[in-house]
């Protein structure tokens, strides 16, 4: 793990509630995803290539065709006004900073257009379909008008998985974060929280309503098998993000590191292979990218900077990160991103 990473982790420690550090952190049921899922990139080893001009390592990359500067991406994760106060504003403003991809969250904490209005370089909107459908309709519709170049269906929590409560105790989730998106669309009387649930009877057909209605390409979160990530592409799907929720969903469910292989070799090159869980290190990206994935996301690395430090801390860790990446890349001697392929892993 990168060392800014750990430091910053621990200044999020001493300065988040223990409740709220603890909903951040924590895996559901014993953990052992979440806990495997870090470990599981150090699994891979490196054929480097000596003697590369090396002098000038590029991280450029593409979101779904728009330039970015580097592949790494912030994770779509919820309120992040807990982890500090200018919330989502921060990690968009961030992300334009250091030039990353943002993927926002359905349970944003802070209005839709107020987050936009912060980023400067693309995002895409992460879609929870909620029981109330014509409700999901209109916060999605709020991100399309806001500016989402792209729609991030997640499709591993029919149900929220049941997280350890290592205290014993449930954050206080107010109302002004948690239906801040929500409210503006609600019928009087409605339950806000009932009508926000997950659904969880949606299946493949969900990627070709959001595609139609909303005309922007669909990319499915959630997916940990080659088989179902051809599903995801023949149902319509522009991608797939090859995620197990960082441990938070099902439990015991196979290391992202594990799985990556098989979806890009299901997946072939038709649409573009992301990846989340346990990266904290350029070598973790390297090993993702060299599995074949087009780019990745990192989400807790971006709360712990939230909490420690704000827009600034989070543009630190994305750009350390980074740098991180390209001294990795330097050293098994590759110049840019399109010259990183499998044969660079040991098996
Ligand atoms: C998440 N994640 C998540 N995913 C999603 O699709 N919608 C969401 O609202 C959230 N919320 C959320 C909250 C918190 C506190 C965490 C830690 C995570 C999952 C997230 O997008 C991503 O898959 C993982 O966080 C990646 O693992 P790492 O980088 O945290 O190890």
């Amino acid at each position: 793990m990168l060392a800014v990473l750990e430091e910053q982790a621990e200044k999020a420690r001493s300065v988040l509630t223990p409740e709220v550090f603890d909903y951040y952190d924590a895996g559901s049921g014993d953990q052992l995803t979440r806990a495997e899922s870090g470990a599981a990139w150090a699994d891979y080893r490196f054929r480097p290539f000596p003697l590369r001009d090396v002098s000038a390592v590029d991280t450029a990359s593409t979101a779904l065709g728009v330039p970015v500067a580097t592949p790494i991406a912030i994770a779509p994760s919820a309120f992040q006004r807990l982890a500090h106060p200018d919330g989502e504003r921060a990690t968009a403003a961030a992300a334009g900073q250091a030039g990353s991809l943002f993927v926002l969250s359905t349970r944003a904490s802070l209005p839709i257009a107020e987050v936009a209005a912060a980023a400067t370089g693309p995002w895409w909107f992460q879609v929870y379909v909620m029981r109330d459908r014509e409700l999901t309709r209109r916060v999605v519709a709020d991100a399309v008008t806001a500016g989402a170049r792209a729609l991030v269906l997640t499709g591993d929590t029919p149900y929220v998985g049941r997280k350890r409560q290592v205290r014993g105790t449930r954050i206080p989730l107010p109302d002004d974060h948690f239906l801040v998106n929500i409210a503006p669309h609600l019928a009087p009387g409605v339950d806000g929280r009932a009508a926000a649930a997950q659904d969880p009877s949606i299946g493949l057909e969900t990627i070709d309503w959001l595609r139609r209605e909303f005309g922007l390409p669909v990319l499915v979160k959630g997916v940990l098998r080659g088989d179902a990530a051809d599903e995801c592409l023949r149902a319509g799907a522009a991608g797939v993000i090859v995620s197990n929720h960082g441990g938070r969903q099902l439990d015991r469910a196979v290391p992202s590191a594990h799985a990556l292989g098989d979806v890009v070799d299901a997946v072939a090159g038709r649409a573009p292979v992301y990846v989340d869980g346990g990266i904290s290190c350029g070598l973790d990206v390297l090993t993702a990218l060299a599995l074949g994935a087009h780019g990745v996301l990192i989400g807790r690395p971006v709360l712990w900077a939230l909490a420690a430090g704000g827009c600034q801390a989070v543009a630190d860790t994305l750009s350390a990160m980074t740098d991180d990446l390209r001294h990795a890349m330097a050293l098994t001697g590759v110049a840019g991103l399109d010259q990183i392929n499998r044969s660079l892993l040991h098996h």
